[in-house]
């Protein structure tokens, strides 16, 4: 039983709720979002998880248009195209998903959502906010998360959980010109995040993911049931 549980009160409050996890990569969430689904389900609840980019048949396609371009040097992909094909893939998932989840009293719980398209297509990629929040109103209709949990975790520690090579070994940026130019990118999208928590702070609750996975758990149950 993954301790600390979910309580009742909170179990009530969480029924037919939208709950998004996102950061940056390295960040941590799948980890934090396994045991949380876990405590969801032993109190009672039936959990819809979702993962972006994805989470349906057209969203699959959409993924595999996505993930082909990262490795396709010859043939960039647009930026406002990534971003729309991401939103495409988003616009399916709810009305495929999310919407009868939700109207079935489901407790909603999404991997990645419009935050990450905020912040690394457009704090991180330069596209202007407002014309991403533009075409979101477009895809998500009235289905906007009820809360964004932001797992916070400074580039030295995301990089070490991202690459087991640099685990215990003092990380080192100069030494490799793609990879500082990565850290670059990657500081603008945790910025992106906390800019994102600061001018909504009720729909947005940010963590500390730097430390254990322990005290972020707690400090997630907590977080969840001042929020919601
Ligand atoms: P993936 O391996 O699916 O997931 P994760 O990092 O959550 O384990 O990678 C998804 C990548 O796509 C990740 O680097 C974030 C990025 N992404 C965007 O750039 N914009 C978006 O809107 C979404 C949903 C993801």
């Amino acid at each position: 039983m993954p301790s600390p549980a979910i309580d009742p009160t909170l179990t009530d409050r969480l029924r037919g709720k939208f709950v998004v996890f996102d950061g940056p990569d390295g960040s941590g969430k799948s980890t934090q979002l396994s045991r949380f689904i876990a405590a969801a389900e032993a109190a009672g609840l039936t959990v819809c998880e979702v993962r972006e980019p994805g989470g349906t048949h057209i969203g699959e396609e959409i993924r595999k248009v996505l993930l082909d371009a990262k490795h396709e040097q010859s043939h960039p992909m647009d930026l406002r195209c990534e971003m729309m094909l991401f939103m495409a893939s988003r616009a399916q998932l709810i009305t495929q998903r999310v919407e009868p989840a939700i109207q079935r009293g489901e407790l909603v719980i999404a991997d990645r959502f419009i935050s990450s398209t905020l912040a690394y297509q457009g704090s991180a990629g330069g596209l202007p906010i407002p014309d991403i929040l533009a075409v979101g109103r477009v895809a998500l209709g009235k289905y906007w998360p009820d809360l964004v949990v932001v797992f916070d975790v400074d580039e030295k520690t995301a990089q070490a959980r991202m690459n087991p090579l640099l685990r215990g070994r003092e990380f080192d940026a100069s030494k490799d010109r793609i990879e500082s130019k990565g850290d670059a990118f990657h500081r603008r999208v945790r910025q992106g995040y906390l800019e994102q928590a600061e001018q909504d702070p009720n729909r947005y609750l940010v963590i500390d993911a730097t430390r254990e996975p322990d005290p972020i758990y707690g400090d997630l149950i907590s977080g969840i049931s001042g929020k919601l």
